[in-house]
């Protein structure tokens, strides 16, 4: 991932029945007419990506998965492997969403194990973490962060292609967002835990904010040292709101420059 560019992520979580495919093929127009220096991603529902893979084309959408098994392959009802993902049109998934960690109870070796799995099968993991509300009001915030990256990073990250995600729990889906010096401060601290744990190499992933991101936060939560992206939900099921934070990760881009 080049650290000049900025990574914008839409999470359509369980949303987006057929429906929402007009809203991918307007983005997917707008991309291919008015080519951007942003990476773009949409991680649909499961059912849709081969769909969107037909509409996009080559395009300048990456898709994703929204998880994966470990294994490649076997008797695991309900589950898909990275490598499924794959065969679809696939070339990222994100893992260890909160809502995975809450609602299925994915510990960090979990998360771990299906990094491992993604990487296997050529993916690029986008490694989520997170504090709650009632961790970050006792003052720990960091420290979760960090326990989370110690314990669901895997070795085999080391000189691949990968993303962390930092989003508050209490922040996802809720308009809710951390302070800009709350989300300076923790992804100061992630970056430090990623290097302690994976070493010189923990400092080339680029670190995604996300957590009630919109057209109206992008560009201030973008500008911030270290956030090399961002994770999208629902602002990411409406081409207009999602093209507005993707045009918000380039004036960031722009800005950046200009300051050398
Ligand atoms: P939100 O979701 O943007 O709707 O808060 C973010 C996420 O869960 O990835």
């Amino acid at each position: 991932m080049k650290q000049s560019v900025k990574m914008i992520v839409g999470n359509w979580k369980m949303n987006g029945e057929s429906a929402g495919l007009a809203e991918f093929e307007a983005l997917a127009a707008r991309l291919k007419s008015d080519p951007c220096r942003v990476d773009v991603a949409i991680c649909p529902p499961a059912t849709l990506i081969d769909r969107m893979r037909r509409i996009g084309g080559p395009a300048a959408i990456a898709l994703g998965g929204q998880d994966c098994h470990a294994e490649p392959r076997g008797a695991y009802t309900g589950s898909i492997s990275a490598e499924l993902l794959v065969e679809a049109g696939c070339d990222l998934v994100i893992v260890g969403h909160s809502e995975r960690r809450q609602m299925f109870e994915e510990t960090d070796a979990a998360v771990s194990a299906k990094t491992a799995g993604a990487l296997r099968a050529g993916l690029t993991p986008i490694i989520c973490v997170g504090e709650t509300l009632a961790q970050r009001e006792a003052g720990e915030a960091a420290s979760v962060v960090r326990g989370q990256i110690l314990g669901s990073l895997h070795d085999d990250l080391t000189g691949r292609d990968w993303a962390l995600a930092y989003e508050p729990v209490w922040a996802i889906g809720t308009g809710l967002t951390p302070t800009l010096e709350q989300i300076a401060e923790i992804h100061a601290a992630a970056r430090a835990a990623m290097v302690e744990r994976l070493g010189e190499g923990g400092r080339i992933a680029p670190i995604l904010y996300g957590g009630s991101v919109n057209a109206g936060n992008a560009r201030d939560i973008l500008a911030v040292a270290e956030v090399g992206g961002a994770l999208v939900g629902g602002a990411s099921l409406k081409a207009t709101d999602f093209l507005a934070i993707i045009h918000a990760a380039e004036l960031a881009l722009v800005a950046a420059d200009a300051q050398g």
